[in-house]
C-alpha cells in the first residue's frame, strides 16, 4: 500500500511541512498540486493508496482557488484515509470546513484536519518576521508535526480543526466568498521595476503558468493564484505588488532553494 502527499506551496511554508510528515510515512510520494494538474486534467487515485495528505496555505480565511480545481479533478477508485494540514500566518477560520464540505460532495470524509502557525507570506500586509520569531515557529511547527504523524500513522479519526461558529461564518463564508475571486485580478498589479535582470526566474517559479515576455516586458496574465512566490523568489527583488511592497522585507523559507520550485 502507499501513502501520497499533495502540496501546494507559493513561500515554502506547506513544502516543508509536507516533507516533514512524508518522511514519518512509509511508501510516500510526495507531489505538487500545481505539477499534477498541468500534467492531467484528472487525478485518478488508485484502489492501492491507504492515506492521502493535502497540505497548503490558506488564502483569505479559505482554500486557494487552485485547491478547489484540484479537488475537483480528483477520482476516486478506492477508499483512502484522507487528513489535511492547513498553514497559516494568523488562524485559518472555517477552511477546513470548506474542505470537508468538498470531500464529502465527492462521498470521501476527511478524517483529521490540522492547522499549523508558520511565518505570514502576504507581501501586501507586511514584511518578513525576524529570524528568531520564524525559528520559533519553525520549532512549533516540528512539534506540532510530531503529534499529527502519531495521528495519521494509525489512521485515526480526529477532530478538524476550525474557529467559534461567529468566526468561521464571519471570515470564511462572507470575506472569503466576497473576495476570492478577485485574487486572480489583483496580479494585474505585479510590476517589475529597474532592478529587473531579466533572469527570468518568475517565469519558471510560478505554478500556474502566469507569467510571460511581451514586447520585452514581463507581464502578469488572468490565472494569478497570489501565492506570492514570483514576488518573493525574486533574486533581485525587482518584483512589487503595487506601492505597498516597495521596501519590505522578502519572505521564503530558509531551508528551501528556488530550484526546489521550478516548474
Ligand atoms: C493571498 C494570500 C492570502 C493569505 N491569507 C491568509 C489568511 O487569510 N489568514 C492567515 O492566517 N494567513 C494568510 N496568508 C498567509 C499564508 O497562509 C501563510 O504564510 C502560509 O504559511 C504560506 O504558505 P506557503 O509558504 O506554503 O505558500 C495568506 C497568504 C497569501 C499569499
Amino acid at each position: 500500500m502507499k501513502n501520497l502527499i499533495y502540496y501546494f506551496s507559493g513561500t515554502g511554508n506547506s513544502f516543508v511541512i509536507a516533507r516533514q510528515i512524508s518522511e514519518h510515512l512509509q511508501n510516500c510520494s510526495l507531489l505538487s498540486i500545481a505539477k499534477e494538474l498541468k500534467n492531467s486534467e484528472k487525478i485518478k487515485i488508485s484502489k492501492d493508496i491507504e492515506r492521502i495528505g493535502i497540505v497548503f496555505p490558506v488564502y483569505a480565511w479559505g482554500m486557494p482557488l487552485i485547491l478547489h480545481r484540484f479537488i475537483d479533478a480528483i477520482e476516486f477508485d478506492g477508499n483512502p484515509y484522507i487528513f489535511a494540514v492547513m498553514n497559516y500566518g494568523g488562524f485559518g477560520a472555517g477552511t477546513l470546513l470548506q474542505l470537508t464540505k468538498k470531500l464529502k460532495n465527492k462521498g470521501r470524509q476527511l478524517s483529521a484536519g490540522f492547522g499549523i502557525k508558520m511565518p505570514g507570506n502576504y507581501l501586501p500586509l507586511y514584511g518578513a518576521k525576524p529570524i528568531e520569531t520564524q525559528n520559533k515557529l519553525f520549532e512549533q511547527s516540528k512539534k506540532q508535526i510530531d503529534e499529527i504523524v502519531k495521528i495519521i500513522n494509525s489512521k485515526s479519526v480526529h477532530k478538524i480543526e476550525k474557529n467559534f461558529f461567529i468566526v468561521n461564518f464571519l471570515f470564511t463564508d462572507i470575506i472569503y466568498n466576497a473576495g476570492i475571486k478577485k485574487i486572480s485580478q489583483a496580479a494585474k498589479e505585479f510590476w517589475t521595476n529597474e532592478k529587473c535582470v531579466n533572469c527570468q526566474l518568475c517565469i519558471k517559479i510560478c505554478p500556474v503558468n502566469n507569467i510571460e515576455i511581451k514586447d520585452g516586458k514581463i507581464i502578469w496574465r488572468d490565472r494569478c493564484e497570489q501565492c506570492m512566490a514570483c514576488i518573493q523568489w525574486c533574486p533581485s527583488e525587482a518584483i512589487e505588488l503595487g506601492k505597498k511592497t516597495i521596501g519590505r522585507k522578502r519572505y521564503r523559507h530558509p531551508n528551501l532553494k528556488a530550484a526546489d520550485f521550478l516548474m
